[in-house]
């Protein structure tokens, strides 16, 4: 019998983020793939009882501890998936990465383009380490679906894409506010910063990265209740539509895109969507349907969309009937697993990996410019 390698992770950030990573890790067996198998040895929070629903719940864990430099000396640790809030990820993703672990990181990769710089910085001094950040939503079955039809060019000329993610569950003004809604700690992108890596993984991967961008920014929320009895202000952006022009690569070719990140969004629970309207074809993925591809030829006068259901699979096979459904958890799963073939004998070869760093830096890139254009009300061009 061949023994599998294993890749010994330590997470950093043991709340929403942290427990959905251990969990897919839990399960490993669940894909078919010679990649090595994560291990997770080695948890960090601030946070007692996060600590503690680790050392109760995953049996593997060597070293529990609330300093992140002690998880960071630890020989027992190959890789960091590191999931905090934003003010802290420049000085926890270099600390990372001086300790000479890979890292798995969180969006947005830094809380501004000056803290994305410094962490740019790094990774380009230790070409020997594995980075890469977060963003599962691409890994849908449908979704990757929608990505070979891209890459086909099926499209035609490109008329517009549409990328999105939508949220409600600030709709309610008596939910307390956490730190996603506080400035100084989720960043001054806001909204954008939360949610935008999401829309801008594909598009940004098929090529389409913005050469100008006008924001629309709202914040409709000004005051939201701490939980302990007060009101506090609320400042972050809670929706965005950036409109943007880019070119396509395969032709050469200018369209529309636009990025659209709402926290108020009524009735979206977490939909992300992706839709892309050519001169020969359209297509559209929405989490909301999400076993759907739905897809359209343009032949003559009349189109009509077809809907195509695409039951468990995506780019790297499960046990899982071919048949049955897939959802956010197996995302995330094959996510942590397109990380994983980076380590594989020879190189990656999965279809379509994590965020690089250098889309990390584009999206900052992006984000910044949006701010400047609804500041100054004007387009803004990039280059
Ligand atoms: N990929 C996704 O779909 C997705 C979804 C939600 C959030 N996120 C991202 O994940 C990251 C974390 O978000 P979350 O929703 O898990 O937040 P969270 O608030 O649920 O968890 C953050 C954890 O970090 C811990 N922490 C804070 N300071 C720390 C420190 N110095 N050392 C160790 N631990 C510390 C907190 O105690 C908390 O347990 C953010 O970057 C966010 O944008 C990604």
């Amino acid at each position: 019998m061949v023994k599998r390698k294993t890749l010994r992770f330590g997470i950093i950030g043991l709340g929403l983020m942290g427990k959905e990573f251990a969990s897919s890790v839990a399960r490993w067996c669940h894909l078919n793939t010679s990649a090595p198998i994560p291990v997770l040895t080695a948890v960090c929070d601030t946070n007692p009882a996060a600590l503690e629903w680790f050392k109760e719940n995953v049996p593997s864990i060597k070293v529990a501890v609330s300093d992140h430099k002690e998880l960071l000396k630890s020989s027992e640790v190959d890789a960091v998936y590191c999931a905090i809030p934003h003010s802290l990820h420049e000085n926890m993703y270099i600390d990372i990465l001086k300790a000479g672990k890979h890292l798995l990181g969180e969006k947005p990769f830094g809380i501004d383009k000056k803290a994305n710089d410094a962490i740019m910085n790094v990774i380009n001094n230790n070409p020997n380490l594995i980075v890469r950040c977060s963003s599962e939503f691409p890994y849908f079955p449908a979704c990757k679906r929608l990505i070979e039809w891209i890459k086909a060019g099926s499209y035609g000329r490109l008329i517009e894409v549409r990328s999105g993610f939508h949220h409600s569950s600030d709709m309610d003004q008596t939910k307390p506010i956490n730190w996603k809604r506080i400035s100084s700690i989720n960043g001054e992108y806001g909204c954008m910063g939360d949610l935008g890596m999401h829309t801008q993984h594909v598009p940004f991967r098929m090529g389409w990265k913005p050469i100008s961008v006008y924001a629309d920014l709202q914040k409709l929320v000004k005051t939201r209740p701490d939980g302990k009895g007060n009101t506090v202000p609320c400042d972050t952006w809670d929706n965005a539509l950036l409109i943007c022009k880019a070119i396509d690569p395969r032709n050469k070719e200018e369209f529309s895109i636009h990025f659209e990140t709402r926290r108020m969004a009524p009735g979206a629970t977490n939909t992300w969507y992706l839709e892309v309207y050519g001169t020969e074809g359209s297509a559209r993925f929405t989490t909301a349907d999400p076993k759907a591809f739905y897809v359209l030829e343009t032949k003559g006068k009349e189109q009509g969309w077809t809907r195509f259901d695409t039951g468990s699979q995506s780019f790297v096979p499960s046990v899982t009937g071919g048949i049955f459904e897939f959802g956010f958890s197996d995302a995330l799963q094959q996510m942590i697993a397109a990380f994983c073939e980076e380590f594989a004998e020879g190189g990656s070869k999965h279809q379509f990996g994590n965020v690089t760093p250098e889309e990390t830096a584009a999206s900052h890139a992006l984000l910044t410019a949006a701010l400047l254009s609804n500041k100054e009300k004007r387009e803004i061009k990039l280059s």
